[in-house]
Parts: structure tokens; C-alpha cells; sequence
């Protein structure tokens, strides 16, 4: 479905009302049954999610937003100067704040012409999409409302591209989804265009865990928001109040891991799925991955997506990476 909004200078295209609900339920219904047991991260983001996420990024304790930030201000000019961009592309935008450092240098280059930004959170692409005309006079604006991990044939043609995917939420991605969700950003890509892919590296564990259980439990109301996420979509009768979240370090994998833990024996019901879930007291349900990663390992990443490195642009901790990439 495509809508032009307001202003001629923005399109949204929305691909996730085209989808079967069905498929959907079926996911939810196999992640829950599967061992260990799973909801799709996705559905953190509704409305509610995304202004929870926004909160996050504001935090003490979550020192990735602020490092990405400082990255972008130092090195924008260059990344742009370096893909000859004239379009951004960006995957899972958000509330887009770091993107405009990259418009920024754009502009400054003259190269300001198209952005795209393409996120499961309609409310926040159309939010952003209005801002950003609003705000830089002559761009057009082309969002996307849909799941990156399967919609990403409907990223319009356009210019000379920086697809850009921001805040590290590759490590959203277990093994097999980032490799795939990467050789389809590629395969969505021409010739010429760049990929600036963001990873959040590995530091000290007590740095890590407190940025997943910060003080003002901000971290805890958004993970919890996936129960309200389920009231809604598949008539579930959680209570929050029944499960406590949980964010711990896992090694072996080298990743965040969160859970909604169960804080008694219960029997959830999900109507629409047809199915009641009968959970101890302690048993979790996963609802986030975040994965920390070393240069080597992003590197081979983007390798295995048939990406060529062009340049890292690192912060002087080695908290986080933006890797610069081409298509081959
Ligand atoms: N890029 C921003 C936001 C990161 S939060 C930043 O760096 O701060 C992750 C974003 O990805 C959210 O806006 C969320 O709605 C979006 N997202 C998560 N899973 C998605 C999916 N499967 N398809 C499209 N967008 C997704
Ligand atoms: C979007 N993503 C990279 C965040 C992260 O750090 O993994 C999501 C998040 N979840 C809880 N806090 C932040």
C-alpha cells in the first residue's frame, strides 16, 4: 500500500498489512514452544516500544548511542566523501537521531537528494519521514514500513547508495538470520553503492549488563512491553506483573541475552493461537539477542555477504564500529 503524505516530498509504502496473519501466529506460536523459548524481537517495537527505545538511547548506562553518535560527528564527512552518496538507505531507522549527522554531511557535500528510512514501526516512519522534510528543504523522502528480514526487494531505486544499519542491531540477529538479512542487503544493492554496518564490540561484562539493567528499569518496562505487544496481537492473557526481566551476559556466545522470567507456576493462554503455555516459576522466554562482536568476526560477516571493507571508523575505547563496505 503507498500513501503520499502531506508534502510532496514524502512517499510510505506499508508492507506488513500485506502479510498473512497467520504466518505470523505461526511464528509466534513455534517460538514459544521451541526450547530455549523465543518471541521475535520485532515485536518489541510497537508504538509504545519505540518511545520505550528512545528512552534507552538516553540513558547512562547505555553508552552505544552516545559512542555511535561521537563516531558519526567525527568521521560523517568522510564516510560520505568516500561512497559519493547521494541517498541513504537506512535499515531499522528509528527515531533516525544519529541519521542526521549523516544528512548533515550529506548536505554539506551537496549530495542531498533521498532518504529512506525502512522500519517495522509505522508510527516512527511516518514521524520521522514528516521531521526530516520539515527540516532539510530540498530531500525527498521515501519510507518503508516493513520486516528487513523479508521485505527488502521493496527499497525503492534511486541514486547512488549508503544503505546504512545503525546502533549494532545486527547483533539482534542470531548467526543465521545476520547472514541472511546481509546477503539480502546485498543482493538489494548496485554496483558502486556502500553499506555502513554498525557493530557493538565485546568489553567488560559489568559495562554490558548495566546497560541492559539500568537503574531507572527503563530497559526492564521495554522488554516487559512485548507482554502488552501479545495482549493485543494474539489475544494473550500474560500479566506483567507475573515475569521479571532478566539481562545476562552469555559467553560461549558472546552476547546479551534477555528473557521474561517467570516469577510463579502459570498457565498462559493465548486465544488466537490456540494454545496455553504451562510455565515454572524461573522458566524464560527469550525475547532479545544482542551480540557483541570483535573486528574479525564483523569482518568475515560482511565477507561471506560477498561486501569488500573499506574502512573502520572506531571510538578510541573500542566500544563500537562502523564498518564501511562496498558491493562486489
Ligand atoms: N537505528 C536506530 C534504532 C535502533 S533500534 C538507532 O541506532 O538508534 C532497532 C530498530 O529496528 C527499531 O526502530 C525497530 O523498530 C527496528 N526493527 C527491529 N526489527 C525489525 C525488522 N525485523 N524489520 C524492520 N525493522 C526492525
Ligand atoms: C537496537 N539494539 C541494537 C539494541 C541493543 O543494544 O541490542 C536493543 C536494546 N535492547 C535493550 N536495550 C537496547
Amino acid at each position: 500500500m503507498r500513501t503520499t503524505v502531506g508534502s510532496d516530498n514524502i512517499t510510505i509504502d506499508v508492507h506488513l498489512t500485506t502479510q498473512d496473519p497467520a504466518i505470523d501466529r505461526a511464528e509466534i506460536r513455534n517460538g514459544l514452544l521451541s526450547s530455549p523459548r523465543v518471541l521475535p524481537t520485532k515485536y518489541l517495537y510497537d508504538d509504545r516500544g519505540s518511545e520505550l527505545f528512545e528512552q534507552i538511547c538516553e540513558l547512562p548506562e547505555y553508552y552505544q548511542t552516545r559512542t555511535e553518535f561521537q563516531i558519526l560527528v567525527t568521521c560523517a564527512d568522510k564516510i560520505i566523501a568516500r561512497s559519493d552518496a547521494d541517498e541513504l538507505v537506512e535499515l531499522g531507522s528509528g527515531a533516525a537521531t544519529k541519521t542526521r549527522v549523516l544528512l548533515d554531511a550529506m548536505d554539506r557535500a551537496g549530495q542531498l537528494n533521498f532518504y529512506v528510512p525502512f522500519d517495522v514501526s509505522e508510527g516512527i516512519v511516518r514521524r520521522v519521514s514528516q521531521e526530516l522534510v520539515e527540516e532539510y528543504a530540498a530531500l525527498k523522502v521515501h519510507g518503508v514500513v516493513g520486516d528487513f528480514l523479508s521485505h527488502l526487494e521493496h527499497i525503492p531505486d534511486g541514486g547512488k547508495r549508503l544503505v546504512v544499519f545503525l546502533g549494532g542491531t545486527i547483533g539482534n540477529l542470531d548467526d543465521v538470520a545476520g547472514a541472511a538479512f546481509l546477503s539480502s542487503v546485498n543482493k538489494a544493492m548496485e554496483l558502486g553503492d556502500h553499506f555502513l554496518l554498525s557493530v557493538q564490540f565485546v568489553t567488560e561484562v559489568n559495562r554490558l549488563e548495566a546497560a541492559y539493567n539500568d537503574s531507572k528499569g527503563v530497559t526492564a518496562k521495554f522488554n516487559k512491553n512485548m507482554i502488552s505487544v501479545m495482549q493485543e496481537m494474539v489475544r494473550a492473557d500474560f500479566s506483567p506483573d507475573a515475569f521479571d526481566h532478566v539481562a545476562r551476559f552469555n559467553h560461549v556466545e558472546s552476547r546479551i541475552e534477555i528473557f521474561l522470567r517467570s516469577n510463579k507456576r502459570q498457565a498462559v493462554i493465548f486465544q488466537d493461537l490456540d494454545l496455553v503455555l504451562s510455565l515454572e516459576n524461573g522458566e524464560e522466554i527469550r525475547t532479545e539477542i544482542s551480540t557483541k562482536y570483535d573486528r574479525k568476526r564483523a569482518e568475515q560477516l560482511l565477507a561471506d555477504a560477498n561486501f569488500e571493507l573499506v574502512e573502520w571508523y572506531v571510538d578510541s575505547d573500542e566500544l563500537l564500529g562502523l564498518a564501511l563496505a562496498k558491493k562486489l
